[in-house]
């Protein structure tokens, strides 16, 4: 008794009224499944921004390219980091952006003014080289047509250069070009954050269902398997609810995801506001999902829609600079990990999720004319995308909390798998507690845990730490335990990213 008030003295946040052992818990239930988690929701995203594309991607004539001008480093990194799906071109840069400049001989291609972000567009790297680059990485490419100043017969017509086969101008073209087998891909997005006043083109509500309605038409008429996103809004400043309300009703029939952006900060450098930041990004989610329900009530359809969230990341201190090249901290990373928890805790809505962006700008591998290097951010979403497979699991958690602006939020941010085919339930843990270790026990509700657990821990010497070429101060460190019985007990460590693996017995 005078131990357990001892404890709760000292332990800031107090550990009383907290079951026999006075630990956190977590309960894992391999029967209590909220749906597959799509491999989509591990993509990333590369825009002709900054040393994004040229320098990043793409560099003819480095020592560290292959004979077609990619990075081989970069290209090594980004299988590394196991990404699904690549969108690409944009962002703000495809709503002034023309497909027809980038393809043929690439010294025919116009130079073109960029006034997304005011530099000059070579069109050098363009949509045969975005696929070549897709496919020596192990990745999809995910295309953004232009519904800012672009028309509907481009985005059709760059379907048909795309996917069909031949005998039609655009295809036999694609083959002229050196591209006898299509391209077929999959994913297209109606637009980029056309809700936005900063976006050229951009448009209100009904001018951009419409225009989307019509061209979605023509591009599914050209290739009815691919899979279209509609674009939800970015802007949540304005009537975000209003427009993807709209935009669904006119989609409704059409769309197979509608797009959610959402950037974080930590201007104020406040640590424990800026590790509750992404519980928006899961509010936003939540109203989506509501919204594009209301409109299934209405659709012809019955296969569902579901929720590409195409942007999301850190972004602050570089914002607005010329090359948007943020250096990452550990704080960064485990806000990263808690947006990723979020998207395996929606797995049943969210189908798709983007970090923005891959390399250099905003990005989790940053590439230099000497070498590439991993920042603090690469970790998480490279253990989630290699781990964290199969169904996701509604877990229940019971930890300590602390005050923020009227609400509650828990230390522990969780998300939980079970991989049927390894028979493993996979435990997602961020421990947002600056100070202290939380010790948790892990239960298990159906079956009992069986064998050797894996521990993958990313953490660093403190909140501020970064990385550099010469060093990885914040990087995943690989542990076993021995797991058995109905609980796991594991203390998450101060400021950590904690995915484990456990085997799970069931007869
Ligand atoms: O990723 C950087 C920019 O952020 C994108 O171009 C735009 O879509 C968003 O506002």
């Amino acid at each position: 008794m005078l131990a357990a008030l001892v404890a709760a003295v000292l332990i800031p946040g107090g550990l009383w009224a907290r079951g026999k052992t006075g630990n956190a818990r977590i309960k894992v239930d391999i029967e209590r499944q909220k749906g597959e988690i799509d491999r989509n929701i591990y993509g990333n995203f590369v825009e002709h921004l900054g040393r994004c594309i040229y320098g990043g991607l793409y560099e003819p004539g480095s020592p560290l390219s292959d004979e077609k001008g990619y990075r081989r480093d970069v290209l090594e990194a980004t299988r590394a980091l196991r990404t699904s799906l690549v969108r690409w071109p944009g962002g703000n840069f495809v709503s002034g952006y023309h497909w027809e400049d980038g393809i043929g001989p690439q010294a025919g291609r116009p130079t073109r003014i960029d006034l997304a972000w005011g530099f000059r567009e070579s069109n050098a790297f363009g949509t045969d080289e975005f696929v070549e680059w897709c496919r020596r990485a192990a990745t999809e490419p995910y295309f953004c047509v232009n519904l800012g100043t672009g028309t509907m017969d481009e985005a059709r017509n760059w379907v048909e250069y795309c996917n069909v086969e031949k005998g039609t101008y655009w295809s036999d073209l694609r083959r002229r070009n050196g591209y006898e087998k299509p391209h077929k891909v999959k994913y297209w997005a109606l637009g980029n954050e056309m809700d936005g006043q900063w976006q050229m083109g951009h448009k209100n509500a009904e001018d951009y269902g419409k225009f989307a309605l019509e061209t979605a038409k023509l591009m599914k008429w050209i290739d009815r398997d691919i899979k279209l996103v509609v674009a939800g809004s970015s802007d949540y400043n304005g009537n975000w609810i209003d427009w993807n309300r709209t935009v669904l009703e006119y989609l409704k029939n059409h769309a197979d995801y509608i797009a959610l952006h959402n950037y974080v900060e930590n201007r104020s450098n406040d640590y424990y506001k800026f590790m509750a930041t992404t519980r928006f990004a899961e509010k936003a989610i939540r109203i989506t999902e509501g919204l594009i329900a209301e409109a299934m009530t209405k659709a012809e359809r019955k296969d569902p829609i579901y929720i590409a969230f195409d942007e999301y990341n850190v972004w602050y201190r570089a914002k607005g600079e010329e090359g948007n090249e943020e250096v990452y901290n550990l704080e960064d990373a485990l806000v990263v990990s808690t947006f990723l928890n979020i998207f395996v805790r929606n797995a049943h809505v969210v189908k798709m999720a983007n970090m923005a962006q891959l390399v250099n700008v905003i990005a989790p591998i940053f590439s230099t004319k000497e070498g590439s290097w991993y920042q603090t951010i690469f970790y998480p979403l490279q253990l989630f995308a290699t781990h964290c497979h199969g169904t996701s699991l509604d877990t229940f958690v019971d930890c300590d909390t602390y005050a923020l602006g009227g609400e509650r939020i828990p230390y522990l941010d969780v998300s939980a798998a079970y991989d049927n085919e390894a028979g493993e339930v996979i435990v997602n843990v961020t421990n947002r507690h600056r100070e202290q270790a939380i010790t948790t026990d892990i239960l298990c509700q159906t079956g009992r845990f069986g064998g050797k657990a894996t521990v993958y821990e990313v953490n660093g010497p403190d909140i501020k730490a970064e990385n550099s070429m010469t060093r990885q101060a914040v990087k995943t460190v690989t542990k076993e335990a021995q797991a058995r019985g109905d609980r796991f007990t594991y203390a998450f460590p101060a400021h950590s990213f904690t995915l484990i693996r456990i085997p799970v017995v069931t007869d």
